[in-house]
This record gives structure tokens, sequence and C-alpha cells, in this order.
């Protein structure tokens, strides 16, 4: 089944020079192709749109300061069941609950710099694809 999903490389990964490494990662994937791509500093009307699910969370207010802390890497990623496939390639949440071979379990340690965000589901892909890149039919 393919699909399409909403990858963000945060702003740890873009400072790390972590950007080649991780969409390295996503092109050797048999089957996936990068369909749009952009270094972009994200606005607080985006953020809101992006993770306003989380709003009064005790993590929100964190988050969102930390993903205006310098640009992030958008992809747009296609793909045979690529929802499902980004979110085993990121790891869990908690890098240090992430396993090693995963982006997160290979190079994170902290939960909020988590290296990347990937769509959780159809439905959040379709919404958040909507916000990140307007133009896409
Ligand atoms: S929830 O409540 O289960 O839906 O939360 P979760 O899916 O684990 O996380 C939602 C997004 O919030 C980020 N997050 C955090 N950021 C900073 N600090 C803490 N403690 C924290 N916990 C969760 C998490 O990385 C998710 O963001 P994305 O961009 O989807 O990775």
């Amino acid at each position: 089944m393919s699909q399409r999903t909403l990858v963000l490389l945060k702003p740890d990964a873009v400072r790390r020079g972590l950007i080649g490494e991780i969409i390295g990662r996503i092109e050797r994937k048999a089957g996936w192709a990068i369909s749009a791509l952009e270094l972009r500093n994200l606005d607080q009307d985006t953020l809101e749109a992006h993770y306003g699910e989380h709003k009064g969370k005790p993590f929100y207010e964190p988050l969102v300061v930390f993903m205006a802390s310098g640009p992030v890497v958008a992809l747009v990623v296609e793909g045979e069941r690529v929802i499902e496939g980004m979110r085993q390639l990121a790891g869990p949440t908690d890098p240090i609950a992430a396993a090693p071979g995963s982006i997160r379990g290979d190079f994170g340690s902290i939960v909020r710099e988590n290296l990347v965000h990937a769509s959780d589901s159809e439905e959040s892909a379709e919404r958040e694809l909507k916000i990140f890149f307007p133009g896409l039919v």
C-alpha cells in the first residue's frame, strides 16, 4: 500500500549535522522516495497547528520553544507502508528506549531532542502535510 507521510528533521538534527545521515537512511529504504524537501524556520502559527492537540500537556511549551530554536528540514516521503515504516525507522519518543539501529536509538538521549518527527497515522499525515506543504496535490 503506497502512502505518504510528513517527516521533520528537528533543530537538534540540523545543528548536529545529521541531515545527510538521516536522509540517507530514508533514501536507502527500497521503494521509498522523497517527493518534497524544504529547510525552514517554523513560526508560532505553524507550530500551534502542528502540535495543537498536545496543548496543555507539560511538554507542550518546551517542545514548541525547542522546535522554534533553529531550522528544521521538512520532507514528504512516499512509498510502501511508509507511515508505519518511518515510525519504526525513528524509534520510540524516548531515545533511551529506542533500539540501536533506529534514528533516535543511534543518535539521541534526551526526550525533547529526539531528532525526527514522523506522522503517526494516515489521518495525521494528511493533516500535517497540508500544514507544511499546502500546495501538495
Ligand atoms: S502523547 O501524549 O503520547 O501523544 O505524546 P507523544 O506522542 O509521545 O509525543 C507527542 C510529541 O511531543 C514530543 N514530546 C516531548 N517533547 C518534549 N519533552 C517531552 N518530555 C516530550 N514528550 C513528548 C514528542 O517527541 C512528540 O513530538 P513529535 O514531533 O511527534 O516527535
